[in-house]
């Protein structure tokens, strides 16, 4: 981290919103970094935050082994701004009181500002404005020095800060959308109060990425496991600019792909991104691996592991490679940092950032500070072409995961076929940019119908389609009939083993975005 860069420190006390938070912040242009409660103070003193964001969490100061911040943090000389959980923390540590409560207040709530205070200066912030809640504890009792800010409809204590020492407390979250003036009110801690800088921006990123890679790889040369999707082709876009043809790229094809896949990640990666590439035709082992294999959770980590051999072996043959690039990102850093998080693996991912590290070959990780859209700043600022940028995400074990059941090169096919119908008609219904993944999923059931004046006894095709923004809660996308209709009829009409096509009408959660 280059000294010139101003940062927030956020720690992290298990809220969904945390990497909300750190989003927001390098949304204003300032760099945000995510540590659990625990962080030494070395790595305090490193990291010369000049503010300090206590997350919210499911936490209560009234539990025995409540979770809780080392003295050194709270008295770091810096300000100090506690959500939900934090600032019930920061009442607690000031001997403040906060009353137990079994009851939840969650979801809107209208908020009144009571004193004037930096943290709602300027920007036209109302006297009274609507603010989202989720806590059951409230602070009851201000600590001394400390005063009340703003209310709200269910807490007296809504809001204090103890201005000299610039402490504050916010019951309601800043950091989501249905919070009225949010935004601002973290613009003024971060700028007025912390008095951060500007300096999180995509130029400065580029090149500050550009010359770690310099720095750390030198004369060496690198290789990249290339997936053809926007992370690894940043990376590549980088690397490239940092140390040139000392850049190697390999793309495995394992036989799971989309339609044409191969041909298109091997002229348009090769024809924009001009590096060495060489593509490893593995489909076939993949395949046999796989045949007869029926549960989601097997196939996955079968195919890891065949994709972590398949590189293994083929990486060996590359003479003088010291370096392996990884497209990891930020929310997979917290991810697996997080010793906290509670959450039950869902599915296990495998992608390519996912390689182990006891290979022979140093590591190395251009955008692990990054969160997506950065990634894809980045990438439109590198003049990496658009249709490479904008892609729809698509999972590591490919057609795998929305083939139900066992895999056979014919339903694989089918699906290739079904699938590119799907997307050519929703970027000729313009919508491709508004949607934020498209998928078809191949049903093992068949279902009658009828074509010309034949019976048709063929298979079920789901259609899926959503809108997000984290891809950890998913919206269905509104596709009008119209558009729906033309793709059904095209698919059952061009897809001779398709007779009929469903559309998936589930939100996620409950369902997540993939079938398997
Ligand atoms: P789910 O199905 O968990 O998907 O709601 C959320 C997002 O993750 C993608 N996904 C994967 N990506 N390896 C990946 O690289 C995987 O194993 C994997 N499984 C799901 C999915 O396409 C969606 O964008």
């Amino acid at each position: 981290m280059s000294q010139s860069t101003d940062s927030i420190l956020i720690i992290d006390f298990g809220s969904q919103y945390t990497q909300l938070i750190a989003r927001r912040i390098r949304e204003i242009g300032i760099y945000s970094i995510i540590q659990p409660n625990n962080i030494s103070l070395s790595l305090l003193k490193d990291l010369k935050p000049k503010g300090i964001i206590l997350s919210g969490g499911p936490e209560s100061v009234h539990k025995s082994n409540k979770l809780t911040v080392p003295n050194y943090l709270l008295d770091y000389d810096v300000p100090i701004l506690g959500i939900c959980y934090g600032m019930q923390l920061l009442a607690d540590y000031f001997d403040g009181k906060i009353s137990r409560s079994s009851k939840k207040e969650f979801g809107s709530s209208n908020f009144t500002r009571i004193k004037n205070s930096r943290l709602f200066q300027g920007g036209n912030i109302p006297k009274s404005f609507n603010v989202w809640m989720s806590h059951s504890d409230k602070v009851t009792k201000l600590p001394q020095n400390f005063q009340i800010i703003g209310s709200s409809t269910n807490s007296n204590i809504s809001a204090f800060s103890c201005e000299k020492r610039k402490i504050f407390g916010l019951q309601f979250h800043p950091e989501v959308t249905h919070t009225q003036h949010g935004r601002k009110i973290l613009n003024n801690f971060c700028i007025k109060i912390c008095g951060c800088r500007k300096t999180w921006t995509t130029k400065n990123k580029i090149e500050e990425i550009i010359l770690d890679i310099k720095n750390k790889v030198k004369d060496e040369r690198v290789l990249l496991a290339l997936s053809g999707g926007v992370d690894s082709s940043v990376v590549a876009a980088l690397i490239k600019k940092a140390i040139g043809k000392k850049l190697h790229c390999m793309f495995i094809n394992t036989g799971l792909l989309r339609k044409d896949e191969v041909r298109d990640v091997e002229t348009n990666i090769t024809k924009s991104l001009k590096v060495n590439l060489i593509t490893i035709d593995a489909a076939s082992n993949f395949l046999s691996k796989l045949k007869g294999v029926k549960d989601p959770e097997t196939k996955r980590k079968i195919i890891g592991e065949t994709f972590i051999r398949v590189f293994e072996k083929e990486s060996k043959k590359l003479k003088n490679i010291k370096y392996l690039a990884q497209g990891t990102i930020y929310p997979d850093v917290i991810e697996s940092s997080s010793k906290k998080s509670k959450s039950d693996v869902i599915k296990s991912h495998h992608n390519v950032g996912g390689l182990p590290k006891k290979f022979n070959f140093f590591l190395l990780e251009p955008i692990r500070k990054l969160f997506k859209d950065e990634v894809r700043k980045i990438g439109k600022e590198l003049s990496i072409p658009d249709y490479l940028i904008d892609r729809h995400p698509f999972p590591g074990p490919g057609l795998a995961v929305r083939i139900i059941g066992e895999i056979t090169k014919q339903k694989i096919s089918i699906l290739q076929e079904v699938d590119n119908i799907f997307i050519q008609e929703i970027k000729n219904a313009g919508l491709y940019n508004k949607i934020s993944q498209a998928l078809a999923v191949f049903l093992p059931i068949k279902s009658v119908g009828v074509m010309g004046d034949q019976r048709k006894y063929n298979y079920v095709i789901a259609i899926r389609a959503v809108q997000t923004t984290d891809f950890m809660t998913a919206n269905i996308a509104k596709i009008p009939y119209t558009v729906l209709n033309l793709i059904s009829t095209r698919i059952v009409n061009e897809v001779p083993k398709v007779a009929r096509v469903v559309y998936d009408i589930t939100s996620k959660p409950p369902g997540t975005i993939e079938w398997e």
